[in-house]
């Protein structure tokens, strides 16, 4: 049976044993009776030794045909490495060639390739040390959120991908459609740009739950934190107030994080020497530290006499820019910063109206380089106060039936977030790109692969 590179350096109980080991070979160093193969198998970032030497069967037919690239099997005595760099290397006694590679056509050479160049061979990306992180600290905070919600109890739904609903009233949506005249699903139909209005609904009768799945945006966006297709994890509480929100999305994320740290230790110091020095201790602190908590108004105030000349002029109602968000943690608080009670002008309509007639029960959780991370808010559960916003805000009745009959049958204060997915990878990561933490990118006039 094959053994995974990651187990051969982890279980020590493997050296002197005679292990299979397959996978692609990173480099050769080839000596004049013996071979040095350095191998990946994915499994963990640092590559695994083997010694081939000539008492190996054909070893004058098949080394020849090593080459960057190709991907072999070894079968060989797990010992001790004399060297110091790794624990374990391998004595091969057989080696096969799988598949040959041709070191002159082969895209991925030795040398630093830019990212812009990876995207564009996005089938062999992950075969470099950093795209391969990438998706193990990937795997690793799916994992840790489904962790995180199951073991509080809360049940994971899931919502539909296509919709006739637009959730958060921006229009920005991809429709659906065939190639016939009349339209599927009677009337037009969308991909989804969050399921948190059917989550509500399942919260309205379990309780707890989330959703974690890909959402689209039709946004004409070319920035480093926006994509086309992009992944939500959406918890949803019932009999839940804005404060409770706020206080599971920052255990949400410091538990992950953390999990993270356990798990991928080897590929964060990776990011933390070769992506971005600094980004252990930025997680460290977001773990340790509690988060700043203020409002809109408190923030704007911040804003307004911080004399830092923006972009954006700051005014009371204003949205905030990614400027305002980003020297909010990054200068002043220095530490991840939930904002709450936001102008219910520049929020969507199912968001709690407070008592002061202006704001709403809305929070957004931003955080150092990247920003906004995660946006959430309590439900307008009141039924006369929904139903008067929608006709303000020109949402039909009739469409939203069943959210408004929601309010009609034992209705209850509910409250819940959207964590963007790649946001939680760059952070943790450092990656300049968003488009560089997800496998295959969507982004204006980009859906190739
Ligand atoms: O703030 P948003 O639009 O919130 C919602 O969709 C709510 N319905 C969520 C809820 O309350 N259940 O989006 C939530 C998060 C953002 O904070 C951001 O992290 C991410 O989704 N996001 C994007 N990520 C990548 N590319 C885009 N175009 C994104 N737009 C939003």
């Amino acid at each position: 049976m094959r053994i995974k590179i990651r187990t051969i350096k982890e279980d020590h109980g493997l050296v002197g044993q005679e292990i299979t080991v397959k996978g692609w070979v990173r480099t050769i160093r080839a000596q004049k009776n013996f071979t040095f193969i350095e191998m990946n198998d994915g499994s963990t970032l640092s590559n695994l030794q083997i010694i081939v030497d000539a008492s190996v069967p054909e070893y004058a037919q098949t080394t020849p045909l090593l080459a960057t690239g190709a991907s072999i099997s070894i079968v060989g005595k797990v010992v001790e490495s004399p060297g110091g760099k790794q624990h374990v290397e391998i004595q091969a006694s057989q080696l096969e060639i799988i598949g040959t590679c041709d070191p002159e056509s082969y895209p991925l050479q030795k040398k630093r390739h830019s990212f812009e160049f990876l995207r564009s061979i996005a089938h062999l990306r992950p075969r470099t040390n950093t795209m391969g992180a990438v998706m193990r600290v990937r795997n690793a905070l799916a994992f840790a959120t489904h962790r995180f919600f199951q073991s509080r109890g809360f049940c994971y739904i899931h919502t539909p991908i296509i919709t006739l609903s637009d959730c958060e009233g921006g229009g920005k949506m991809f429709q659906v459609g065939t190639n016939e005249k009349i339209p599927f699903f009677g009337k037009e139909a969308y991909l989804t740009v969050s399921g948190q209005l059917n989550g509500e609904i399942y919260a309205c009768a379990l309780s707890d739950i989330y959703t974690f799945g890909p959402t689209f945006r039709a946004e004409n966006s070319h920035t480093s934190r926006h994509l086309a297709e992009f992944w939500m994890i959406e918890p949803e509480m019932a009999f839940a107030d804005l404060k409770d929100d706020m206080d599971l999305a920052e255990n949400y994320l410091k538990t992950i994080f953390l999990e993270v740290f356990n798990s991928c230790g080897e590929d964060m110091e990776f990011f933390d020497q070769f992506v971005k020095p600094g980004t252990i201790k930025r997680l460290e602190n977001v773990i340790k530290e509690p988060f700043q908590r203020l409002s809109y108004s408190e923030a704007i105030t911040i804003l307004h006499n911080c004399g830092k000349p923006f972009e954006f002029p700051i005014t009371w109602g204003c949205d905030l820019q990614s400027e305002h968000e980003r020297y909010l943690c990054e200068e002043h608080f220095k530490k991840p910063v939930i904002v709450y009670d936001y102008p219910a002008s520049i929020k969507a309509f199912y968001m709690r109206a407070n008592e002061d007639g202006k704001t709403v029960a809305a929070m957004d959780v931003l955080v150092p380089e990247v920003g906004e991370i995660i946006g959430g808010s309590q439900r307008e559960e009141r039924l006369d106060v929904l139903v008067e916003k929608m006709d303000r805000m020109g949402l039909s009745r009739e469409h939203y039936w069943w959210y408004v009959e929601l309010r009609k049958y034992g209705s209850v204060p509910h409250a819940g977030f959207g964590a963007g997915f790649e946001r939680l990878v760059q952070f943790v990561t450092g990656m300049e790109n968003i488009r560089d933490v997800i496998p295959f990118p969507r982004y204006p006039g980009h859906a190739d692969f």
